[in-house]
């Protein structure tokens, strides 16, 4: 199965909840790339939206695709977020940030008033986990913060080993924002919502790849067609 062809099938799918007049939030990643790019034959063809990129690549893609743009420092809320994840779970729980834009990916969900995720359906998991989960750092006091993130495992009943995320230079990994980005590779998160609050209170933490109550539904694109999954 071609993958790719399944990512744009789910984009196209998602396209069809875009109306005249939104503002939308435009996510990060292979499959989103899909949603920006059909998105400008529309816009090409007289529908008037706008954008909030999630990261500079999104911006770049956008702007080549003809996607007027505008930020959320001048608007304070948009209709539509339509951004891809690394895992669903059957609550619309996710996994992001295996592209590194997890921080500004959450910013635009949270001020979204729906959000669609967009993906193939190997990313349909029944616990989340498998995936390593992105958790975004400040540089400073490093060992300080992954001996709190590691205690923020212990209690909400998880494990595993943390890897700093390397650049393809071979050098940290450095986010839109500035920060680094520590994968941490659990296997199984079997209470997500309680790991998430747990890591959000850490100072050096500046957030982490666990999208609680923020997709609101989900487009997945299989061999054996597209399902759309609500959530509950
Ligand atoms: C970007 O930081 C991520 O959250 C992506 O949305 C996620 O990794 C999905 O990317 P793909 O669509 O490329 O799988």
């Amino acid at each position: 199965m071609d993958m790719d062809a399944l990512k744009r099938q789910a984009a196209a799918r998602a396209l069809e909840e875009v109306r005249d007049g939104m503002k939308l939030g435009l996510g990060t990643g292979s499959t989103a790339k899909h949603f920006v790019e059909l998105l400008g034959e529309k816009v090409r063809t007289g529908l008037k939206v706008v954008g909030v990129p999630t990261s500079e690549v999104t911006r770049a893609d956008a702007i080549r695709c003809g996607v007027p743009l505008t930020t959320l420092d001048d608007i304070d809320h948009l209709d539509l977020t339509v951004d891809g994840a690394d895992e669903i779970d059957p609550a619309l729980n996710l996994i992001k940030g295996g592209g590194g834009a997890l921080l500004r990916e959450k910013i635009v969900a949270a001020a979204s008033d729906r959000m669609i995720v967009i993906a193939d359906e190997s990313k349909w998991v029944e616990v989340l986990g498998r995936f390593p989960l992105p958790v975004e750092v400040i540089p400073f006091g490093l060992a300080a913060t992954r001996a709190a993130m590691d205690r923020a495992f212990a209690q909400s009943g998880a494990s595993g080993e943390m890897v700093i995320r390397q650049g393809k230079d071979g050098h940290a990994f450095v986010t839109d924002g500035g920060h680094w980005i520590i994968d941490a590779h659990l296997g199984r998160i079997g209470d997500a919502p309680r790991l998430a609050a747990l890591l959000s209170v850490i100072p050096g933490v500046v957030e982490h790849g666990l999208f609680i109550g923020l997709g609101t539904s989900a487009v997945l694109a299989g061999a054996q067609g597209i399902r759309v999954v609500e959530r509950r």
